[in-house]
């Protein structure tokens, strides 16, 4: 079935991970509001995103944050077509809360539900607020838990090129932020640290190519490589891992060296497989989507690949390229005109639908 109507008022709904979000989209494009409520501060002292305290931080704030994204947009349940969530990927305890919600919602309502895939939803980002594209693309996604390359016909036609066969690239950012003794989250520390290095980069760390072809990444060697920079090379002593410094030994300035050598090798990978996607491909669109697209250096290396290429680039603004419901609108909206929905049984997976 197709609508006799091409015009979907649309809400929105994420709780993959550790922010509670929620939007109201006009034709998957138009942003009437999105909402985001982040929950950095309740895992910072741990280090990382703590399940149960997201999952809990989740239910306490989905019905606060679903609200202010109606009243900002002016709009009440009776003007909205369909209710949407990210199904999959992320926290299992977390994902039910927004799919619960958005199933609640649905069924209340006798609206149709449609849940999205986050990973995929992530390359719409570049895509709200903005003219449509000419298609096929080739879609990036880097996130705390994703690094992929599709090849795309559509917002729905997507095949899997490549993708990390160890950390992703966030996942380096923020271990890689960590060693270097800078709080959680740590990825967008390390750029800003990075950008204070001043001079030339000695190009210190591999940039991991696996085979020229592959359009696969690997981060694991580059962050073991700056693990020995900063502690120098490890001994055993009996069972014991030991190293020669701490982090307290290495100064300010090396500190940011080696952040702006780190960053540097990771974005040269990303930037070095993206053109051979590109090139595969033949596409003149590139959709970029996920945290890590706000890393000021990936943001500066694109746009002059795709200038020099003259490839129509879509960045996200900063608002969505981090964790946002909007962008799981953009994806809802074309199944939505396609008459598509799904059942109520349907529920959280914790991994996202094309994988290897
Ligand atoms: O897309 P996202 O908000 O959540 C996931 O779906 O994973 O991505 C979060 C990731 C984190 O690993 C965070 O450190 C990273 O994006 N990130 C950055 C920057 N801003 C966010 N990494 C490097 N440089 C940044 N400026
Ligand atoms: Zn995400």
């Amino acid at each position: 079935m197709t609508r006799n109507t091409s015009s979907s008022r649309i809400l929105a709904i994420e709780s993959s991970c550790d922010e509670t979000a929620a939007a109201v989209v006009i034709d998957g494009r138009r942003v009437c509001s999105n909402v985001v409520a982040t929950q950095h501060d309740l895992h910072e002292e741990y280090g990382g995103v703590v399940p149960e305290i997201a999952s809990r931080a989740h239910l306490e704030r989905i019905l606060p944050v679903v609200r202010r994204a109606l009243s900002e947009a002016e709009t009440t349940l009776d003007q909205i077509d369909a209710v949407t969530a990210g199904v999959r990927p992320g926290l299992i305890g977390s994902l039910l809360v927004g799919v619960s919600m958005a199933k609640a919602l649905a069924w209340s309502r006798g609206l149709p539900f449609i849940g999205v895939d986050h990973v995929e939803a992530h390359l719409m980002g570049g895509l709200l607020e903005a003219e449509p594209v000419e298609w096929p693309a080739v879609g990036l996604v880097v996130s705390g838990g994703h690094s992929s390359l599709y090849a795309m016909d559509g917002p729905l036609e997507l095949s899997l090129l490549g993708a990390t066969i160890d950390d992703a690239a966030g996942e380096a950012f923020d271990k890689a932020a960590s060693m270097l003794g800078l709080p959680y989250p740590g990825g967008p520390r390390l750029d800003e640290l990075a950008e204070t290095h001043e001079g030339p980069l000695e190009g210190r760390f591999p940039v991991s190519l696996l085979k020229r072809a592959s359009l696969d990444f690997s981060f694991s060697g580059v962050k073991t490589a700056l693990l020995y920079a900063i502690r120098g090379t490890p001994r055993r002593e009996g069972s014991r891992t030991v190293f020669e410094r701490s982090i307290d030994d290495v100064s300010p300035a090396d500190r940011a060296a080696l952040a702006a050598e780190f960053r540097e090798a990771v974005v040269r990978a990303l930037i070095r497989k993206t053109t051979v996607a590109l090139e595969q491909t033949g596409a003149k669109t590139l959709l970029a989507g996920g945290g890590v697209v706000a890393n000021r250096l990936l943001r500066r290396e694109l746009t002059s690949l795709c200038t020099e290429k003259n490839i129509d680039l879509r960045l996200p603004d900063m608002p969505y390229c981090v964790d946002n419901a909007a962008m799981h609108a953009a994806v809802a909206h074309e199944r939505w005109l396609r008459g598509e929905s799904d059942d109520l049984s349907t529920t959280a997976q914790p991994t996202t639908r094309r994988k290897r």
